[in-house]
C-alpha cells in the first residue's frame, strides 16, 4: 500500500490507524471536519460528510486503501458511491453491535444481524452499522468489514474499561463496589492491535475483532493487582443495583462491563477469524497496565463518561452496609 484515505483519522481509533499507517510508510490523507488535528505526517482534507460534495477534493484520484469509521449509513453509502470505483481496498469499521443475538456463546460472523436501518428511521447504532455494511458489500471482494467489540487502551474516550483502573486506584485501602460476576465474561481488544490488523491484513469479508473471553471476576482481579489496591470488594446483586439506579455497561452512574444476566453472548463471541488471519492480541494484563497508566495521567478523579463518581460509589457502599440483603 502506498496511499490511504481515512474517512475520519482525527478520532481515537481512526487516529491510531493513521499513526500506524504513517509508521509503515503509507502516505495518509484524513478527511474530517477538522475540529481535531490529524496525526503528524498525515494530510488533512476538511469536509463535512453531511454535504453532498464532501468527497470532491479526494474523488479524482486512485486510492490503494480507504478506511471508513462512520456510524452513519448515509455517510458510508455516499462514500462508497463517490470513491468505490477508484479504490483497490476498502475497510469499513463496523461493530459487534450489528448482531441481534446477544445470548449465544461463541457465535461467529454468520450470526444473525439486526434489520438494517432505513432512511427516516430514528437513529439506532446497530441497525445503522448493518445498513452501512450493506453499502460496503457493493465493493465485493475488495472490502473488509471489521466488527470490533469493546476497544480499550490509552486515550479511550468511552471511559468504560478504564473505569475499573480508576475505581481500584482511587479506593486505595477502601472498598470497591462490584457488580455480580457469576457466569459473566469480558472480551476486549487493544486499540493498537486493532489498528495494526486493519493496516496489515489482506483478508476480506466480515471479521469479528476481539480478544479472548475472560471471566469478569478475573478482570477485576487484574485491576486490583495492578493498582495495588489493599481494600476489600463488595458485590451487589443485579436487583439491588438496578433498584438503586445503577446502569449496566456504560454511561453515567453505571458499572461498566456489567451486563444483564441474560446477555451471555454479548462479550463471548468467536474471534477465530481474527486470529487465523493474523490478528494480534496482547495479554489482558498488558492492557490493564496501559489503561492504568493512562488513567493516572488523566486523573482517576476526573469526570468520566462511564462509571460511578467516587461520591456515588461511597453512598452506594454505605447503603449496602445498612441493608441486610444485597
Ligand atoms: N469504542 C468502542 O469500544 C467501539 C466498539 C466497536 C466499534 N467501534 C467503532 O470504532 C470506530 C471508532 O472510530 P474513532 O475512534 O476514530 O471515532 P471518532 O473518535 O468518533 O472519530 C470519528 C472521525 O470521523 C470524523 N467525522 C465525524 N463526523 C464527520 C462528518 N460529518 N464529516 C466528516 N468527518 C466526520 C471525525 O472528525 P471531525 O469530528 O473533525 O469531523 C473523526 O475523525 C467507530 O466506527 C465505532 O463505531 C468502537
Amino acid at each position: 500500500m502506498t496511499n490511504a484515505l481515512i474517512l475520519g483519522g482525527t478520532g481515537w481509533l481512526s487516529g491510531r490507524i493513521a499513526r500506524r499507517m504513517l509508521d509503515d510508510g503509507v502516505i495518509v490523507t484524513c478527511l474530517a471536519r477538522g475540529g481535531r488535528a490529524a496525526p503528524d505526517g498525515a494530510s488533512l482534507v476538511r469536509g463535512d460528510r453531511d454535504d453532498p460534495d464532501a468527497y470532491a477534493a479526494v474523488e479524482a484520484q486512485d486510492w490503494d486503501h480507504v478506511i471508513d469509521v462512520s456510524s452513519r449509513a448515509d455517510h458510508v453509502t455516499a462514500a462508497v458511491a463517490a470513491l468505490g470505483t477508484r479504490t483497490a481496498r476498502w475497510t469499513y469499521v463496523s461493530s459487534m453491535s450489528v448482531y441481534s443475538d446477544e445470548v449465544t456463546v461463541g457465535a461467529d460472523e454468520s450470526a444473525p444481524l439486526h434489520p438494517a436501518a432505513e432512511a427516516g428511521d430514528e437513529y439506532e447504532y446497530g441497525p445503522q452499522k448493518v445498513a452501512a455494511e450493506n453499502a460496503v458489500h457493493a465493493l465485493g471482494d475488495r472490502a473488509l468489514i471489521v466488527r470490533p467489540g469493546l476497544i480499550v487502551g490509552a486515550g479511550d474516550p468511552g471511559d468504560r474499561f478504564g473505569y475499573w483502573a480508576a475505581a481500584f486506584d482511587r479506593a486505595g485501602a477502601g472498598d470497591v463496589l462490584l457488580p455480580p460476576t457469576e457466569g459473566r465474561t469480558a472480551q476486549v481488544i487493544h486499540v493498537d492491535d486493532l489498528a495494526a490488523f486493519i493496516t496489515a491484513t489482506r483478508v476480506t469479508g466480515a471479521i469479528n475483532a476481539i480478544g479472548a473471553q475472560h471471566p469478569l471476576a478475573d478482570v477485576f482481579t487484574l485491576f486490583r493487582t495492578a493498582t495495588g489496591h489493599t481494600g476489600g470488594t463488595v458485590s451487589a446483586d443485579e436487583e439491588w443495583l438496578v433498584a438503586h439506579g445503577v446502569q449496566h455497561w456504560a454511561g453515567e452512574r453505571s458499572l461498566p462491563l456489567w451486563l444483564p444476566a441474560e446477555m451471555t453472548g454479548f462479550m463471548a463471541r468467536s474471534n477465530a477469524g481474527y486470529r487465523v488471519n493474523g490478528g494480534a492480541l496482547r495479554p489482558l494484563a498488558d492492557m490493564v497496565a496501559d489503561v492504568l497508566q493512562d488513567e493516572r495521567t488523566r486523573g482517576v478523579g476526573r469526570e468520566r463518561r462511564a462509571g460511578l463518581t467516587g461520591r456515588q460509589e461511597h453512598e452506594l457502599l454505605a447503603e449496602l452496609r445498612r441493608s441486610p440483603l444485597r
